[in-house]
């Protein structure tokens, strides 16, 4: 693969997968349709992320918020959730992908979360990069959900101080490292309940292509974009 033009690559990339339904409607075709040919992006970036060596991915796929859709629609996405765990299986096996799931995935009908719960435990000795799928997910209530478990142990005497490193602990991002680049397919310039405590210093990048459209191409300019930026973390650039 042609990496020469990136100096440095990420470690973590996050996707905000948007604009399905938009790409759809560009087509006089149903939303779902978006959602199908969107799938074919997730499979693109996802062996280009591991090509490229990135160790972590993380793609939001459904949000907490989402539920709130029309009932087709969410019955529809539901549907191609399963399918992708089915299809995508042997590539995470061939490529020592661990699948993670963010978010409440007790949401779910008890049949995917099974479906989630096996293809979580198949893949776990999988080693070379983590994929988490953010599902049902909602970034305050991740925050919350850490608040309140930590809080409990703190009563219980089980940890003895709060700081930033203990916090971390108890979001389901655990143990992984921030992203450094997060991307927005679609054109939209908000972050929607995503990672909120995760992108504290997080680069920021969105692109006007629709998700369905988002494929190794573009994908290799976002990382191009990243490796030009200059990341302070709030220090003064060095001379
Ligand atoms: C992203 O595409 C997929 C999900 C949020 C599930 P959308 O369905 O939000 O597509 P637009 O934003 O309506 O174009
Ligand atoms: C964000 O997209 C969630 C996902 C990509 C899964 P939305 O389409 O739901 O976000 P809003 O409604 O435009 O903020
Ligand atoms: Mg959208």
């Amino acid at each position: 693969m042609d990496t020469d033009e990136i100096k440095n690559l990420p470690v973590h990339v996050a996707i905000i997968m948007d604009g399905n339904g938009r790409w759809a409607r560009q087509r006089n075709l149903p939303r779902v349709e978006g959602h199908l040919v969107g799938m074919e992006s997730v499979r693109d970036v996802v062996t280009t992320t591991r090509k490229l060596n990135i160790p972590y991915l993380t793609l939001y796929a459904f949000s907490k918020e989402n539920w709130t859709r029309p009932k087709e629609e969410v019955k529809r996405l539901l549907e191609i959730l399963e399918i992708y765990l089915e299809r995508e299986l042997p590539l995470m096996m061939e490529n020592g992908i661990r699948l993670n799931i963010l978010g409440d995935i007790r949401d779910f009908p008890k049949r995917i979360q099974r479906k989630l719960q096996e293809t979580m435990e198949k893949t776990k000795r999988n080693k070379d990069m983590w994929l988490n799928i953010a599902l049902s997910y909602s970034a305050r209530k991740e925050i919350l959900q850490a608040a309140k478990t930590l809080a409990e142990d703190y009563r219980r005497g089980s940890i003895k101080r709060i700081n930033e490193r203990v916090f971390e602990r108890y979001l389901w991002t655990s143990g992984m490292p921030d992203p450094d680049l997060l991307i927005r397919t679609s054109g939209e310039m908000r972050i929607s309940n995503f990672l909120l405590w995760q992108i504290a210093y997080t680069e920021l990048y969105v692109t006007e292509i629709l998700w369905p459209d988002f494929r190794k191409e573009a994908y290799m300019e976002a990382l191009k974009e990243y490796s030009r930026r200059d990341r302070r973390f709030g220090r003064v650039k060095e001379a």
